[in-house]
């Protein structure tokens, strides 16, 4: 269980689902682990619980970006991993969407995750042992498609894909590697509004379920925190700029 071994990762929304089941599998694999969440008081827990570290943050600030990683790189002198995890769902028909509601959506979901980018680069460009690092962004199985209601979300989540492309192929040349994952239906709190608004949430997990190939939901850490430990351990050094589906089939077909 040593695949990170040394390596210094930062995670965002790591207090919660995916980020959360990210730090679980990458403190078992020997990394340094910082979570960051704009949500202190359960990224304080949630680090006491997994033996990370925490940072408080709000990734759409780019103030905040500098506070962060200087601290990562005062205390551990380098930054191996940065995955762009946080962010929100919003769902609503286009012509129902206020503005607002758009451009929160875009400012966290994409305008975190390209500061993200921009200061993870520039601290793996001076990493004491020469330039190097992986990056890990979260896109969505609907940043490859569009879906009901998914204006800002999927555009967000798109535009996370290309600028994914754009950073691996900015920086390939000097070691810094950048790929993107897209998960399907993962059961974590961001879901908990369309569960919550169903007469039943069980059968709700259980229709969505009978609608996958695979035939049930995804798991944070085994499905998410395994992909991510593989993208940024360095048994993936010959990817970059790929785009890893994890989605028990959804985007293959209906499983009849
Ligand atoms: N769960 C799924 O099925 C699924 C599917 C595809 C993609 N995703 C993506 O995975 C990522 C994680 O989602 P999740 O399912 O774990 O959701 P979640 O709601 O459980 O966790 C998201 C975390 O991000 C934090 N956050 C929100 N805004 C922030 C901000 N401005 N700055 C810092 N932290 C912030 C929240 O406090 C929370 O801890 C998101 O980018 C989401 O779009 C999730």
């Amino acid at each position: 269980m040593s695949r990170l071994a040394d390596k210094v990762a930062l995670i965002t929304g790591g207090a919660s689902g995916l980020g959360r089941g990210i730090a679980q599998r990458f403190q078992e694999e020997g990394a340094i682990t910082f979570i960051s969440d704009v949500n202190a008081e359960l990224g304080l827990r949630v680090a006491d619980e997994l033996g990370v570290h925490f940072l408080p943050q709000d990734v759409a600030s780019e103030t905040q970006w500098e506070s962060v990683i200087a601290d990562i790189l005062g205390r551990s002198g380098q930054l191996d991993i940065m995955v762009n995890n946080a962010g929100i769902f919003s769902s609503a028909p286009i012509d129902e969407t206020p503005l607002a509601q758009w451009q929160q959506v875009l400012d966290i979901n994409l305008t975190g995750v390209f500061l993200g980018c921009k200061h993870a680069v520039r601290a793996m460009k001076n990493n004491p042992g020469g330039a190097g690092g992986s990056i890990i962004n979260m896109s969505s199985v609907v940043g490859l498609r569009g879906q009901v209601g998914g204006s800002s979300y999927s555009a967000s989540k798109g535009g996370v894909r290309l600028l994914t492309k754009t950073v691996a192929v900015e920086n390939a040349a000097i070691g810094i590697r950048c790929n993107s994952i897209h998960p399907g239906i993962i059961d974590t709190p961001i879901m908990d509004p369309i569960f919550s608004a169903a007469p039943d949430a069980d059968a709700l997990r259980t229709q969505i379920a009978s609608t996958l190939p695979i035939g049930y939901l995804g798991d944070p850490a085994r499905d998410i925190g395994n992909m991510a430990v593989y993208l940024g351990a360095d048994e993936s050094i010959y990817l970059t700029g790929t785009e890893m589906v994890v989605d028990g089939g959804m985007t293959i077909g209906l499983p009849r």
